[in-house]
């Protein structure tokens, strides 16, 4: 058993918020979670469930909120684009009461793919769309092509390649690079992406009083990426699982190491054996732990979080690491009786 920094306090609080999340009466007091840039998402999500909503179109209407929001750079509009400066999204849906999932990837112009994926399950017998396929979809389906790269990740990604030593830069003769004619404020997120370039991405679980659980996580994956990488987020077992007899689970961060193991799938799994929600996360990120055979230097590159709710409305979170590469101290948003707000998750390992 792994404790937070917090364990016997906070941690144990939180315990006890998920032992009370099933009544007497064997209602489950509704909640959402999401990755630590979800509190807008999770305050959203909890409010339609409790107002009656389908949980999947209400954990996708908390999503939108980050897609659509330009100043959120792991997600939609404003998501930071592959090397080639061209923003592509990932996404993918489930939903526990029919037991349905599809998926959407790399997909180019369209800041809602969380929608996409939606439409993927209800309008097709795919699970999956990729690519041109999937922009033509949306576009028949109704949706806008729009330019999703925004001022400040533009600016990023020029930074980018002039630091990678190509022709791209201030000229010979006193030339200017990318950041100099930048504002302040976009300067300073440029030179953030250079130092830890993000895998982004916002994974959202609900659960309603009923028990039926439903999730989606949304990314515009590895800045930088090489056009047509695909990460965890739209892989279904990966970046998002769920089964509406058990629990959801879903995960952020670096997406490879995520598909290698069957990530979301196998934290489902380890609750359907018993576990607790963060004991599940904790015993999953043992499995990426294992595939470095104990090269720790490699191992600290990689930053990966993974969120877990049952059935019963118990929830709980686990990070590889107590701080991201970038020094943040790993936590999650979670939305219950409570109110919304930011919890601690459990850790691995320290740096
Ligand atoms: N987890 C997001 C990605 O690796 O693309």
């Amino acid at each position: 058993m792994v404790f937070t920094r917090r364990d016997l306090l906070a941690t144990a609080a939180g315990i006890a918020a998920g032992a009370q999340a099933q009544t007497p009466s064997g209602a489950v007091t509704p909640c959402a979670i999401a990755s630590v840039n979800g509190l807008r998402a999770v305050s959203k999500a909890l409010e339609m469930i409790r107002g009656g909503a389908d949980v999947l179109d209400a954990v996708i209407a908390g999503v939108n909120i980050l897609e659509d929001d330009p100043q959120e750079h792991g997600v939609g509009l404003g998501g930071m684009p592959n090397e080639e400066g061209v923003v592509e999204l990932d996404a993918s849906v489930m939903h526990g009461p029919t037991r349905r999932a599809g998926a959407v990837g790399a997909i180019q112009k369209i800041k809602n793919p969380s929608n996409v994926a939606k439409l993927v399950m209800e309008r097709t017998d795919h699970l999956m769309l990729v690519g041109e396929g999937a922009l033509r979809f949306a576009i028949a389906e109704g949706f806008q092509p729009t330019n999703l790269l925004t001022e400040d990740s533009r600016i990023a990604w020029l930074a980018w390649k002039e630091k990678r030593g190509t022709a791209w830069g201030p000229g010979l003769a006193d030339g200017s690079g990318a950041m100099a004619s930048a504002s302040a404020e976009t300067r300073t997120f440029a030179q953030r992406m250079l130092d830890h370039p993000i895998t982004g991405t916002i994974n959202c679980l609900g659960v309603n009083a009923k028990g039926d659980l439903s999730g989606t996580t949304s990314t515009s994956g590895m800045a930088f990426k090489i056009p047509g990488r695909v990460g965890d987020s739209p892989i279904i077992g990966a970046g998002l699982w769920l089964d509406n007899d058990i629990g959801a689970a879903g995960s952020t961060g670096r997406g490879e190491e995520n598909i290698k193991i069957c990530g979301a799938h196998t934290v489902v799994e380890y609750m359907r054996h018993g576990a607790s929600p963060q004991d599940a996360c904790l015993e999953t990120l043992k499995r990426i732990q294992r595939t470095y055979f104990g090269n720790r230097a490699k191992l600290e590159k990689v930053d990966i979080d993974f969120y877990a709710l049952n059935k019963k409305g118990e929830y709980g979170s686990a990070s590889l690491w107590d701080h991201q590469g970038d020094g943040r101290v790993s936590r999650y948003a979670v939305a219950d009786a409570k109110g919304a707000r930011l919890m601690d998750c459990a850790f691995l390992m320290t740096r």
